[in-house]
């Protein structure tokens, strides 16, 4: 059995839950208040899944999933997250998370951010050009004519192959963008943020991204 610790249960936390649970993986999620809040939506997501705080689920985790707003990404919980794969949802909203200005500059990424915070876990960006209500949805068996993709970066190989197997059960093909680095391509505002896209469809927008937006 594998166990996934989703820190952040909210719009992606909760369908990634759902769908983690159809496909047979144990769920350990937390969130901010506490697990006697989550008490009905893992009463809905049954005997699979449980609440915890946020530090239990990345504890129980043989991998992570982090999707909270980017403003509280420092109360990550790092001791419990080391060693371990964490795939990064997180996107910049200035409005929601205040300025920050290396990622106004375009100096920086959102998951470079969340990798420099979990300095010895392999973060791999993941679900964030998707919206909540299509990660259930949108997916399709493998080679279905225009199958949606979604992309992923990590400066960890075993990391982005992880999300890469983890999408195919999710019913997406998988662009590689390469480095954290170059992850600011599929953040928001670029070409292939929230967009239904194909594979190649996904590389062509990722190539028209523009570093400043
Ligand atoms: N919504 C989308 O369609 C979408 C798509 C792709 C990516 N994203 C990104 O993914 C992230 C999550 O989005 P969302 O829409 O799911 O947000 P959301 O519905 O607002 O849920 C946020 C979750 O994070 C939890 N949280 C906040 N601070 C925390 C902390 N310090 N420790 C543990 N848990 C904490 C909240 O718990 P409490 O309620 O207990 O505070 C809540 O469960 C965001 O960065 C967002 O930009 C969203």
């Amino acid at each position: 059995m594998t166990t996934i610790g989703i820190i952040g249960a909210g719009h992606i936390g909760s369908q990634i839950a759902r769908k983690a649970v159809q496909l047979g993986y144990d769920v350990v999620i937390g969130n901010s208040r506490g697990p006697e809040t989550l008490a009905e939506l893992v009463a809905e997501l049954g005997p699979r899944a449980r609440a915890a705080t946020a530090a239990q689920a990345g504890e129980a985790a043989d991998f992570a999933v982090v999707t909270i707003p980017l403003k509280n990404y420092k109360a990550l919980p790092a001791q419990t997250l080391a060693g371990k794969v964490v795939i990064d949802t997180i996107n910049y909203y200035w409005e929601r998370d205040g300025h920050i200005d290396a990622l106004d500059g375009g100096v920086a990424t959102t998951s470079g951010l969340v990798q420099e915070h979990l300095a010895d876990s392999k973060v791999a960006k993941g679900f964030n050009h998707i919206l909540a209500a299509d990660i259930a949805t949108t997916g399709s068996a493998a080679c279905t004519e225009n199958r949606r993709a979604l992309a992923t970066a990590s400066d960890h190989e075993d990391a982005a192959a992880l999300v890469t197997r983890l999408y195919e059960e999710f019913g997406f093909d998988t662009v590689q963008i390469g480095p954290l680095a170059e992850s600011w391509r599929v953040e928001r505002d670029r070409p292939a943020y929230g967009v239904r896209q194909n594979a190649a469809e996904l590389k062509a927008n990722l190539a028209k991204a523009q570093r400043v937006v």
